[in-house]
């Protein structure tokens, strides 16, 4: 960016999307404004309104900051440290995966079982990361206790941060510890939800290179074929469930048949698979039992 002219609101705008066509990301002229409303500490839709103002020094060195590191591959999230989900903002930091909008999904079909016939007062979020699923689940299910685990003390903070922000601290109990381990003994759930890793170590490749390089490895990648988690999902999550409880997993777009054969051959049973608005199916959902039965909704 050079100084010749005045750097009002519209010029930086212009200036940063083209910069970042040029460096190739996606949605450049939105990713200019959310940068640029941080910064200024508005709403994005008020820098219309601001065309012409010109951002102070200290404003516009951070802007550039901002501007640098985007173009270098730090997800804007990270850079303005939060992110929507489920109509809610939720602190992020590089210690958590960036919840995705697909991951509504499961948080969706959990509330449609509570709001039907089902019983879904305990519920578990194994891998709660930033909390987006356990703190989202809290408020639309008044009623429910949340209970809500992860690896990661550093991703606990986050999550019991988001969900103090939302008011639902009191309604999750957070636990640190391996898989299912922390929960042991515990008195079971109507409803087990996770959105485990799930890339294939071999897929890594293919995986955006700001996703690869900034988000944490360990809640992205489970193993050769992404299923190492899955696996240790469906072979121990029936022990915590209630007779009639719910498995409800988010997986990668193309492990919908191999995960369904899965929790078949674990004997669980009324195994759905459910597709995001792209057709893809994103979340299997079964129900512990003895007979095997398996199809895509
Ligand atoms: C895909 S992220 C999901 C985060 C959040 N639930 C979301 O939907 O955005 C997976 C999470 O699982 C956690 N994780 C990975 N392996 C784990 C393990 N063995 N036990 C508990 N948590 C684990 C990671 O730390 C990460 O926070």
């Amino acid at each position: 960016m050079e100084a010749a002219q005045t750097w009002t609101v519209a010029r930086l705008l212009t200036w940063t999307r083209e910069y970042f066509e040029q460096r190739g990301l996606e949605s450049a002229r939105l990713c200019a404004e959310i940068l640029l409303a941080d910064v200024l500490g508005c709403q994005r839709i008020e820098l219309y309104t601001r065309h012409e103002m010109a951002p102070d020094a200290e404003a516009l060195q951070r802007y550039r900051g901002h501007v640098r590191a985007a173009a270098e591959g730090t997800p804007i999230a990270y850079l303005i440290g939060y992110k929507e989900f489920f109509s809610l903002r939720f602190k992020v930091t590089s210690a958590v995966l960036i919840p995705r909008p697909e991951t509504e999904l499961l948080v969706e079909k959990v509330t449609y079982l509570a709001r039907g016939s089902e019983r879904v007062e305990r519920v578990l979020d194994i891998g709660t990361g930033s909390g987006c699923i356990a703190v989202a689940l809290a408020t639309q299910l008044p009623e429910a206790c949340i209970s809500a685990s992860d690896l990661s003390p550093e991703a606990l903070a986050i999550a019991a941060e988001n969900a103090a922000t939302h008011g639902v601290a009191e309604r999750i109990e957070f636990r640190q510890g391996d898989l299912l381990g922390p929960w042991d003994g515990a008195e079971p759930f109507d409803v087990l939800v996770s959105n485990p890793p799930y890339v294939a170590t071999r897929d890594a490749e293919t995986l955006p290179k700001s996703v690869r390089a900034h988000e944490p490895h360990a809640a992205l990648f489970a193993g050769e074929d992404g299923l190492d988690v899955v696996r240790r999902l469906i072979d121990g999550a029936g022990r915590l469930l209630r007779p009639g409880g719910h498995l409800l997993m988010e997986i990668a777009y193309d492990q919908g048949p191999r995960t369904r054969a899965l929790l078949e051959a674990a004997g669980w049973h009324d195994i759905v698979g459910y597709k995001d608005l792209g057709r893809h199916e994103r979340v299997v959902h079964a129900r512990p039992g003895s007979t095997g039965n398996s199809q895509v909704a």
